[in-house]
């Protein structure tokens, strides 16, 4: 890959502590698309949903559900994190799985555990859960991630949290239906809205908007439609010549690190079903005014 330092304004030199073993590790880099199933169709068909009929998934749905989060939780994440994910029905055991008045009538839920203190955890947490939201979207059912309006007290009990875990992402999952309740309408206000390409997507520097008509123009657009924590969109993109694709965070919060997690997981999906091959690898790219280099997409 050309070597983009010359374009991009260098401030701060990123070293996390240990980032040469960690670089080394990411060395075994992930394919981009492998083993695949979910859509560009499932990413523009999602939002969030905060009003369920009650019902918890039932019959081929449950069945299909459960069998792709086994199939996840022996899989792990881009930066080499697996994340527990677990589907709950709320019952007698479980009591109440709260979420702070959020979301109505919702019966079951996921949830996404993993090791406390691991590098990039919450970008694997982000990216893997995607992938389970994406796949519930395709069998029709109806998601909203919280990472914040949630009662970790007893989702943690309910999915029996180890000591040595955290429970950063539940979502509600089930039938959209019934009635809103009023935070669940004044949060959905705003939600579907998306800052503009301009705003997100460069080219050789984050000053220069890349064209619309780029050839990545369709895996962007899935990129832009995710969904962020407070819909903060943190991801910005700047184009490498043919090379790839530099990932950024403008994020400000641990949470917008799992929606990077989930921007690469978009990014991924409408790759691969766009016919583009390549790797995710963690380039020597430093971070640039007001964002933090995560990762890039190497064609090849
Ligand atoms: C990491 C993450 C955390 C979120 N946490 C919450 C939350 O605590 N409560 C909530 O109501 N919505 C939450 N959301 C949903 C966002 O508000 C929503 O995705 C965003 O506003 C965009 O709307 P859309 O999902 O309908 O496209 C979260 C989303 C993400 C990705």
């Amino acid at each position: 890959m050309p070597d983009t330092a010359s374009s991009i304004t260098h401030h701060i030199t990123f070293v996390p502590p240990n980032y040469t073993a960690y670089m080394n590790r990411l060395f075994i880099s992930h394919t981009v698309g492998e083993g695949l199933v979910m859509t560009i169709e499932n990413i523009m068909n999602r939002k969030s949903i905060r009003n369920y009929t009650g019902e918890p998934v039932h019959g081929a749905a449950l069945e299909k559900l459960t069998a792709f989060i086994n199939e996840l939780n022996e899989s792990a994440g881009i930066f080499g994190n697996k994340i527990r994910l677990q589907y709950i029905e709320s019952n007698s055991d479980t009591g109440k799985l709260g979420t702070y008045g959020v979301i109505k009538g919702a019966r079951s839920f996921f949830a996404a555990a993993c090791k406390k203190n691991a590098y990039y955890y919450m970008e694997d947490v982000g990216y893997q859960f995607e992938k389970l939201v994406l796949f519930a979207t395709g069998l029709g059912l109806a998601t909203v991630i919280l990472g914040g309006t949630f009662s970790r007290g007893s989702f943690s009990r309910a999915i029996g949290l180890k000591e040595d875990e955290i429970l950063p992402l539940v979502s509600p999952v089930g039938y959209a239906g019934g009635k809103k309740s009023l935070l669940g309408r004044m949060i959905k206000s705003k939600s579907g809205d998306r800052k503009p390409w301009s705003e997100l997507f460069f080219d050789g520097d984050l000053h220069t908007p890349l064209s619309e008509s780029d050839e990545f123009a369709a895996v962007l657009e899935a990129v832009r439609r995710a969904p962020s924590a407070i819909n903060a969109q943190p991801w910005r993109i700047v184009r490498d010549g043919g090379a790839g694709y530099h990932f950024y965070s403008a994020g400000k919060i641990e949470m917008n690190r799992a929606d990077m997690g989930i921007a690469l997981c978009h990014f991924e999906i409408a790759a691969a079903e766009k016919g583009f091959t390549g790797q995710f690898q963690v380039l020597e790219q430093n971070n640039v005014e007001n964002a933090k280099y995560l990762i890039s997409f190497v064609r090849g």
